[in-house]
């Protein structure tokens, strides 16, 4: 399904978090079409550098920057206190920051030169055993960081989101990983896809479970997804996140999107698209005309099946 993006009529305001590289150049996108924009970056030199960069060479004077670390519960208190003081309301949010949780020998995967098919079907599951590690520590930050930290951004900023008047936007970006077919074990999969019943604490005991596994060494025997372990199954849940949100909040459009496997840090430069063209589904996601689909997931600009 392809779905319209409209261009604001009255003034609209956002938070994209994760914004100084990649995909967070959602945030000139959405500039360019009007909206005030906060840019926020975990290192403020380079969330400042960002935005000079935009109002420099492309005249985005509507784009400011602030820290935000998503792991840091104080950081994203002090960034929806800024939203406030300056906006006083919140229209769109990308939750764009993410981490891979993995130790990486670059060189040892260039060398690999895998096949972007072979990389996205997962089969590269064996060859990159030898230097794609997933370690306990690497999984704890990458789960804070997808899963907790985007629900501390959202958590925050909630009150701001519902004075949206024609119902806020929220885009989480997500990621190809997270789709059940994916998931070897179907007792995981039937729980992610319970969506009655799902709610924070049954998706909360469910990565309990997954640390646990991982730390005892039974991924596999556990049902998990061996691609990527980490970064599956926080994908995997917050997609499962954001439609237990989408439920709770019907006047808001609230959806996920894998933006396409594009060619940026988190993945050591493997990618095959351009960061322009992986921002145009979270783009289109963040300015969704009113009456557009929530609780979806997109594959890029597509509804999707989850
Ligand atoms: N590239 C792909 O093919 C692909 C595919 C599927 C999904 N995605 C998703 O797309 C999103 C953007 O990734 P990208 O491809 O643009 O990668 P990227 O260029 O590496 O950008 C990742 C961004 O997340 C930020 N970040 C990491 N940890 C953070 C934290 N604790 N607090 C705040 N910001 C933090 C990084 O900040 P620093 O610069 O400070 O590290 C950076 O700005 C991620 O959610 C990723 O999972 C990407």
């Amino acid at each position: 399904m392809e779905t319209t993006v409209i261009k604001p009529q009255s003034p609209l305001y956002a938070v994209v978090t994760g914004a100084n590289k990649g995909i967070g150049l959602t945030v000139r996108h959405l500039a360019q079409r009007g909206v005030s924009v906060v840019l926020a970056a975990r290192d403020p030199a380079l969330g400042v550098a960002a935005a000079e960069s935009l109002r420099r060479d492309f005249g985005l004077e509507n784009v400011v920057s602030h820290q935000l670390d998503v792991r840091d519960p104080s950081s994203v208190e002090t960034l929806a206190r800024f939203v406030e003081g300056r906006f006083g309301k919140l229209d769109i949010l990308v939750n764009n920051a993410g981490a891979s949780g993995l130790v990486v020998d670059e060189e040892k995967l260039r060398d690999l030169n895998i096949d972007p098919q072979v990389w996205l079907s997962g089969q590269a599951v064996d060859i990159i055993q030898e230097c794609v590690k997933q370690t306990y520590d690497g999984g704890v930050t990458c789960i804070d960081t997808n899963y907790y930290g985007c629900k501390r951004v959202i958590e925050a900023l909630l009150p701001l989101l519902k004075l949206s008047s024609s119902g806020a936007r929220i885009v989480n970006v997500s990621s190809l990983r997270s789709e059940l077919k994916r998931i070897p074990g179907e007792k995981i999969r039937n729980e992610l896809n319970d969506i009655e019943n799902l709610n924070e604490d049954r998706i909360e005991n469910l990565l309990k479970r997954f640390l646990e596994d991982l730390k005892e060494g039974k991924l596999e025997s556990g049902g998990w997804s061996m691609m990527l372990p980490s970064y599956s199954i926080s994908k995997q849940v917050l997609n499962a996140y954001t439609r237990v949100l989408a439920k709770r909040y019907p006047k808001m459009y609230i959806n996920c999107v894998h933006p396409g496997f594009v060619k940026t840090d988190i993945n050591w430069n493997t990618g095959v698209i351009t960061p322009e063209e992986g921002a145009q589904g979270p783009v289109m996601l963040a300015l969704l005309p009113d009456g557009g689909p929530s609780g979806c997931y997109f594959d890029q600009t597509n509804k999707a099946e989850f």
